[in-house]
């Protein structure tokens, strides 16, 4: 009570500051008004200290509250600030040697320091050096932007501080939620235990190979994979290397991949992946697994999923889709199609913090049939035993549908992205993004003579790269060398961030747009540079020839 007297005072008190006074008269009644102000807040804040310092002095909260509340907001400000005024920073910029050695060099803190300092080393050391995936012009890798509801909703989890591993609280009902919206989203049939938020599609794809492996393997849990059958998993050559990584941690070994080629869009040879799996089992292997794609992380190339679910059922296979951010064109109406099939998956992993733009990290899976994360996860021990009275309810708990035990509450930024902004505006962002790619790919095309783009540009990710009749265009490694460097002359500018990726064995620059805040002038600026760096590159490079040539 005593605090928010004090905190509308302060509020009151710095209104008042920023009051214009016109003359001798209005000043003095201004100064009586404001040593009136001074003199209630510090009572107040003499008798709130006193209050405090008696209940505790001990805990890590604040002994002063009311200035570490100001020093909260101004840190709220700063942060909405910088959204707010992302455009006019530099998409990157390269961290300077002083404040890398301020960050790095930073000895073990014996002392606490005031909270005020710590917030000052955040925002100046930390805050200006980051990757950039917030600027409209970032488009390397694939990357969400956030939202300001995400921040809030950041700030709340820090607040609240759950552990939603289990027992009967909000935290719990709000993942289920999300798990269900996303069941309903990719017409999964309904099921309570069908599905989990972990923190990224990597770790999805883990679970649902793990869970994959249990209906195989139905004592994995008890013996271990040593001296099992030999079981394989299919994939285009255009799978993400997380599917390898949760082959690997899963005691497969990449030899378990059977990797299939793709035709001329990427996407998987149904008839090469037909003979493959028949093949192996002449040979004594266990077909197991087929991965369907929905949107390659190189192209954006979507598999033919229906097909896939056919043969995965004909076959007696696990079917594991891929759809870290395409999953999510089912959200766009003119592009859903791209996803049909997805809905007779076994198992679906993908993300929050790309298309959704929840702040990081936030993934989810999906399992069609809900008893089987539960068969391959849950554990009995006295110490996590569940109480029908109390807090120990609300069974099955998360930590029996995956791997943590701990787990922060990640699914309240989803919830809270979702009621703020509904699934029909997401959709249409993932909609504006691919036809970004479009108005990106036009004005490429101008340039054709020099400018090589990858076709068909499927969804958001549009891969080019320049050959200029001035290198030898023959020279696939020269040409390499020449737009790896023109990324980085553009990257150091601050301008835009793109990234680079090898296809047929070339490498290609690679603009994956996943920015809800760019803009169609946003391109215009970046081929403008493109080609201003190129030409200095260029001209350069003839200057060093040049010179080369009269020594
Ligand atoms: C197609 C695809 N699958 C999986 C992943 C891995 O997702 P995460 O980084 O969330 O683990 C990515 C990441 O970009 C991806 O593009």
């Amino acid at each position: 009570m005593e605090h928010s007297k004090l905190y509308k005072l302060t509020e009151q008190a710095s209104k008042k500051l920023y009051e214009s006074v016109n003359d001798i008269e209005s000043l003095n009644q201004w100064k009586i008004q404001m040593i009136n102000l001074i003199d209630e807040i510090a009572q107040l804040k003499l008798s709130t200290s006193i209050e405090i310092n008696k209940i505790n002095n001990t805990s890590l909260d604040p002994t002063d509250w009311l200035s570490s509340r100001h020093i909260a907001h101004q840190m709220l400000d700063s942060s909405i600030e910088f959204i707010q005024t992302v455009r006019s920073h530099p998409v990157w910029q390269p961290i300077p040697i002083e404040v890398r050695k301020s960050i790095e060099q930073e000895s073990l803190p014996e002392q606490g320091q005031a909270l005020s300092k710590v917030c000052h080393d955040a925002l100046t050391y930390i805050f200006p050096y980051i990757r950039g995936n917030i600027h409209p012009r970032f488009w390397g890798w694939v990357m969400g932007e956030g939202t300001l509801g995400g921040i809030l909703a950041e700030m709340m989890v820090a607040t609240m501080n759950i552990n939603a591993g289990g027992c009967t609280h909000s935290a719990v009902l709000v993942e289920r939620t999300v798990i269900q919206w996303m069941r309903q989203l990719f017409d999964f049939p309904k099921d309570n235990n069908g599905g989990i938020v972990v923190n990224g599609t990597s770790m999805a794809s883990i679970i649902c190979m793990a869970t994959a492996r249990r209906q195989f393997l139905i004592n994995i849990r008890q013996d271990g994979i040593v001296n099992g059958p030999q079981l394989i998993v299919y994939a285009s050559k255009e799978v993400h290397i997380c599917i390898g990584k949760a082959l690997e941690v899963l005691g497969f070994g990449l030899k378990a991949m059977h990797s299939i080629s793709v035709d001329d869009n990427f996407s998987i040879k149904i008839d090469e992946l037909k003979k493959t799996i028949e093949n192996d089992r002449k040979n004594g292997l266990i077909p197991f697994c087929i991965i369907g794609n929905a949107g390659t992380v190189n192209t954006g190339a979507f598999d033919n999923l229906i097909e896939l679910s056919t043969i995965a059922r004909k076959e007696n296979m696990w079917f594991h889709v891929d759809g870290a951010f395409g999953g999510l064109v089912i959200l766009d109406p003119e592009r859903r199609h791209l996803v049909q099939g997805i809905e007779q998956a076994d198992s679906l992993a993908f993300d929050f913090h790309k298309w959704f733009h929840c702040p990081y990290a936030a993934g989810c899976v999906l399992i069609r049939n809900g008893t089987h994360l539960l068969s391959t996860f849950s554990v009995h021990q006295s110490y996590l035993a569940d109480n029908e009275r109390g807090c120990a309810g609300d069974k099955p708990w998360f930590c029996d549908l995956g791997l943590e035990l701990s787990r922060p509450f990640r699914a309240l930024k989803v919830w809270f992205t979702l009621k703020e902004h509904g699934i029909i505006k997401l959709g249409q962002k993932i909609s504006d993004n691919c036809q970004q790619a479009q108005y990106l790919a036009s004005l490429l095309e101008k340039y054709k003579d020099f400018i090589r783009i990858l076709r068909p540009i499927t969804l958001n990710i549009v891969n080019f790269r320049l050959e200029p009749k001035e290198l030898d265009i023959l020279n696939n490694e020269l040409i390499d060398i020449f737009n790896n460097e023109l990324l980085a002359d553009i990257q150091l500018s601050g301008i835009a961030v793109a990234s680079t990726t090898r296809i047929y064995n070339q490498l290609y620059i690679r603009v994956c747009i996943v920015s809800h805040r760019c803009i169609l002038e946003d391109f215009d600026i970046f081929v403008d540079n493109l080609l201003k760096f190129s030409h200095i590159r260029l001209q350069n490079l003839k200057q060093s020839i040049n010179s080369v040539d009269q020594e």
